[in-house]
């Protein structure tokens, strides 16, 4: 019999900065369903990715001097390495220059316009010519461009539109038959009254721009974000290509987890392309809240906080870091993200209770059995208590995952585990094992206590898959006792425990300490993020094109010269000394290009002259003037040559 199939995405992120908490948040929630599916005996599809293209990342680019290409292979390394230090079991990473995308792209794009669902009309807006870019009334800033302050005009240009204003009313029917279909439900309303308030058609193309794909059939258009963004999710399971198993396998995803402030572009435009296309639309768009930051932010460069997930991830252990974000924030709403809190998630939740549990129970049954316990004793209501909780927890646990409540579920597991620790207080094994007598009940809390911990390793598997395999490993119980279906039976493991005594999981974190440590780095980093803003402004500055007026330009003299002796200064090993006609007369010019021409090669040739530029000494020789020469790749110098016919003293404007 074939398995079910379970389809979850990510948003694909910009790289326009390399990945941070917040959008390993999202990927962490997506690999935790991932992961709980797969255990569930799912045949699971799980993608995330990139959306490279657009002006902005263009512009980033060209800022650091690089090639859009190479730019965003860089950042996607950092996306994909990250990815792999926090365990994202992804089946696919998307990228949208991926040639396979490209061309599914194209395909969708023409069929959307065959089918009379793209058409092609007039982009308006203000636009910053400097900027490139197009933004409409309410996005500009006192009237400016919201990007560089400057002044904007109003201009058209031709671009494709999809039909997106046809789709309001089926959009509202299809809410309304699938109420599951936006989540949270408190979401809901907002979207109503979105399309309530009319929708646009679409800007589907743009011809500002270069990065991006290019529409096919006229190639002065490239494909405007969303359409090459949201495709993503179908293109990468294959529509529109040559091998379309995958869409048909796994195509409607179940669930989209985006950030919320997408959730618009999820449940509007996607379902009206899918419409358009005449796809089934996915079964579910999830949208979670933002983590926040202690100034309030959204952004990950927060003042005051150590939030780089990696450097979390190094300090405490990637399981830390994901149970944290999974256990500390309600999915759906924000949350506050501070290093006190992760400390003390970890050193209550974790160390004092997950890991004394493990590791008392271990070093009891080695203590007190070696290996093997006597076998089977009568349970008393105590134990049918614990046990009771302990084999119904499964089914209580998946309610809250199936609706994403992942901190529910957590807290779920996290009361057996305060149990447990309460049924160890109360049993007392270090008086039962004083007790000849009672050998045989010690033998049966420390059962008990190793099956509950069995239990508890499976359903953390989703959220800490390494600890869940070292609690696995220290209570010998292999993988064929941990399967989901077993983690609502009792009685599985053998009585003969190999118990393998291993490390604390987590160590406890003298709070005090580190965080007098942490704000050390947080001052460090200030201090180097301070230097670096300098060097780059600096560097900017550097780089930053001046514009001047026309009144400028008028004020510089550029006349035709010919070049009548030439020869090398002897103390220099640049400089030419030139005698130039300028029409009036004759004058001399210095030109550092002795690397570059002979005498011999300038003689005769009619040059540009800065004539009006006033006079310097260079090695000793007066110059009056500047010849104009053109820089080109390899710094190799050209002098600008014009036209032998041209008369000398002739006016270049
Ligand atoms: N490229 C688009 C998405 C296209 S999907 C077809 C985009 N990219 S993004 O890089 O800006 O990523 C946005 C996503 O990152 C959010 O929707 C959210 O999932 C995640 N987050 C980014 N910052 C976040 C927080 N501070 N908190 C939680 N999630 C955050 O939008």
């Amino acid at each position: 019999m074939s398995k079910n199939k379970f389809y979850v995405t990510t948003p694909i992120y910009y790289p326009s900065g390399i990945p941070h908490i917040g959008t390993s948040y999202t990927t962490i929630a997506a690999d935790v369903v991932a992961r709980y599916k797969r255990l569930q005996g799912y045949d699971v599809m799980f993608t995330t990715g990139t959306d490279e293209h657009g002006q902005k990342i263009e512009t980033s680019a060209l800022k650091e001097g690089k090639l859009p290409q190479k730019y965003v292979d860089e950042i996607v390394e950092h996306f994909k390495n990250l990815w792999n230090l926090l365990g994202i079991s992804y089946n696919k990473f998307v990228r949208t220059t991926d040639l396979s995308h490209k061309k599914s792209v194209q395909k969708i794009f023409k069929k959307l316009y065959n089918s009379g669902k793209i058409y092609k009309g007039k982009y308006k807006g203000w636009y910053c010519t400097p900027d490139e870019a197009f933004f409409t009334d309410t996005q500009l800033v006192d009237g400016k461009c919201p990007d560089c302050g400057r002044e904007v005009t109003w201009a058209e240009e031709e671009a494709y539109f999809f039909k997106l204003s046809e789709y309001a009313d089926k959009l509202l029917e299809y809410y309304e038959n699938h109420p599951n279909f936006i989540q949270p439900e408190s979401r809901k309303n907002e979207m109503i009254q979105f399309i309530k308030s009319g929708l646009d058609d679409l800007c589907v193309s743009r011809t500002s721009f270069n990065w991006g794909i290019p529409v096919d059939f006229d190639d002065k258009h490239i494909v405007y974000v969303w359409l090459d963004a949201l495709t993503n999710y179908i293109t990468s399971q294959g529509y529109a290509s040559d091998n379309e198993t995958d869409f048909y396998k796994y195509w409607p995803a179940d669930v989209h987890f985006v950030g919320k402030e997408i959730l618009r572009f999820h449940v509007i435009i996607w379902p009206a392309i899918l419409m358009a296309l005449g796809l089934p639309l996915p079964k579910q768009v999830f949208a979670h809240g933002w983590i926040l930051f202690g100034d309030g932010s959204k952004m990950s460069k927060s003042r005051g906080n150590i939030i780089d997930p990696v450097i979390l991830s190094e300090r405490y252990g990637v399981d830390a870091l994901r149970y944290f974000l999974m256990r500390e924030f309600s999915f759906s709403s924000d949350g506050i993200f501070t290093n006190e809190a992760l400390i003390n998630r970890i050193n209550f939740d974790l160390a004092n209770d997950l890991g004394n549990l493990l590791s008392r129970t271990v070093a009891m049954v080695d203590k007190y059995f070696g290996k093997a316990l006597p076998e089977s004793q009568k349970e008393g209501a105590i134990d049918n208590e614990l046990i009771n909780f302990a084999i119904n927890l499964r089914k209580e646990y998946e309610i809250k995952m199936d609706n994403y409540k992942f901190s529910s579920a957590l807290s779920n597991v996290w009361l057996l585990i305060s149990k447990c620790n309460k049924y160890i207080d109360e049993t007392m094994p270090w008086k039962l094992s004083k007790d000849p007598n009672k050998k045989d009940r010690l033998a049966r809390v420390m059962y008990n206590l190793c099956e509950c911990l069995r239990i508890i390793s499976i359903l953390i598997t989703p959220f800490m898959p390494d600890t869940s395999k070292k609690i696995q490993d220290q209570i010998g119980a292999h993988k064929h006792k941990c399967t989901w279906k077993l983690a609502s039976e009792w009685g599985i493991l053998p009585y003969n425990l190999e118990i393998q005594k291993g490390d604390s999981l987590f160590p406890r974190i003298d709070v005090k300490k580190e965080l007098e440590e942490l704000n050390k780095m947080v001052e460090n980093n200030a201090k180097i993020a301070a230097n670096e803003f300098k060097a780059k402004n600096e560097e900017a500055a550097e780089n930053v094109v001046r514009l001047i007026d026309i009144e400028d330009f008028a004020k510089i003299k550029l006349i035709a010269a010919k070049i009548i002796e030439c020869e090398p200064i002897k103390k220099s090993k640049k400089l030419l000394k030139l005698t130039v006609d300028d029409g009036q007369g004759e004058r001399t010019v210095v030109s550092g290009i002795s690397q570059y021409y002979t005498p011999e090669e300038l003689i005769g040739k009619s040059i540009i002259l800065v004539s009006n530029l006033k006079p310097a000494k260079l090695c000793g020789v007066e110059s009056n003037g500047m010849i104009l020469a053109a820089t080109c790749p390899e710094n190799k110098v050209k002098v600008i040559f014009v036209d032998e016919e041209i008369p000398a003293g002739s006016k270049i404007c």
